[in-house]
């Protein structure tokens, strides 16, 4: 019997597998996919075993991991519910889907849990929020479950009425900041640095950034001030941001994401 078992290999899945297999053997893991080829793939490359079935993969582990996205959940429920066992933990990640929705179509015996992840977990450097019902799990499943997504980073626990706010935060906030580093590097290269430099000069101010707010204990505003010489540079910057809506435009994202989250079902 596997530990942990993945339906689903995409972009999300393939990320925590890539965490998990730092901290895990591979026969303690298991998957499946869509396409034959892609497990066979996936297999070659990592030494994970790949389930025959979507149904096989949901007998043979204790954490079932739902890693497909929300509109092939009920094709997959099919699938596996002839397999689930109330001594699994079905750990789902997939925004908008929540955990009484889940019980009503797989059964009230079962037991769920909702992570957001996002891809850093690749390199370990992911954040998740997970959340289950209180008293659902035994202390030692609180444990391990954590454990499995603190293999590809930090966890945060919540409520799961929390999880789509968690879902702009951590989920899909990679793609802004993506979008961010690539608008910075357009700035160097707009004033004469080559693409690659400016790049990675975008990437490691984001990085050092980051790490400051984390690991300095100071407000964001006050490490902002802090870069703002008066009458300086930074300033003109920060004052043309303001102009364009910099801050607001991030609200306004997560905004999206939530309704389109509270769109899902
Ligand atoms: N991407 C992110 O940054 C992110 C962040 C947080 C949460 N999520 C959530 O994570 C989940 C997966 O997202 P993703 O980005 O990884 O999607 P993705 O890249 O499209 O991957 C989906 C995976 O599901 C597999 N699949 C599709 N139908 C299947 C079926 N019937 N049986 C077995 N496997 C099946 C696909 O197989 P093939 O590879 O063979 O086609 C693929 O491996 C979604 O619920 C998403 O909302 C994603």
């Amino acid at each position: 019997m596997a530990k942990i078992g993945f339906i689903g290999m995409g972009n999300m899945g393939s990320a925590i597998l890539g965490g998990l297999l730092k901290r895990y053997d591979a026969k303690e893991l298991l998957f499946t996919a869509a396409h034959r080829e892609k497990m066979e793939e996936v297999t070659r490359r990592t030494g994970v075993p790949h389930g025959e079935s979507n149904g096989d993969c949901a007998a043979r582990c204790k954490y079932l991991i739902l890693a497909v996205k929300p509109q092939y959940f009920e094709t997959v429920f099919q699938e596996i519910e002839g397999q689930l066992k109330p001594e699994q933990v079905i750990v789902s990640l997939a925004p908008g889907i929540t955990i009484s929705a889940m019980k009503k179509r797989l059964g009230q015996n079962k037991r769920f849990a909702r992570a957001m992840p996002n891809t850093p977990a690749l390199l370990g450097e992911g954040i998740t929020g997970l959340a289950y019902e209180k008293g659902s799990l035994s202390p030692e499943e609180e444990n391990e479950l954590r454990g499995i997504f603190e293999a590809c980073g930090k966890v945060e626990v919540v409520e799961e009425r929390l999880m789509n706010a968690v879902g702009c935060v951590s989920g899909s906030s990679p793609a802004f900041v993506y979008m961010m580093i690539e608008a910075l590097a357009d700035g160097g290269v707009k004033y004469g640095l080559p693409r690659a430099t400016a790049c990675r000069m975008a990437a490691q101010a984001v990085l050092g950034s980051a790490r400051m707010v984390l690991e300095s204990g100071k407000h964001p505003e006050q490490l902002k001030d802090e870069v703002c010489s008066p009458a300086g540079t930074t300033i003109q910057g920060v004052s043309a941001l303001e102009e364009g809506g910099f801050r607001s435009a991030l609200i306004k994202a997560c905004d999206a994401c939530y309704r389109k989250s509270t769109e899902i079902q």
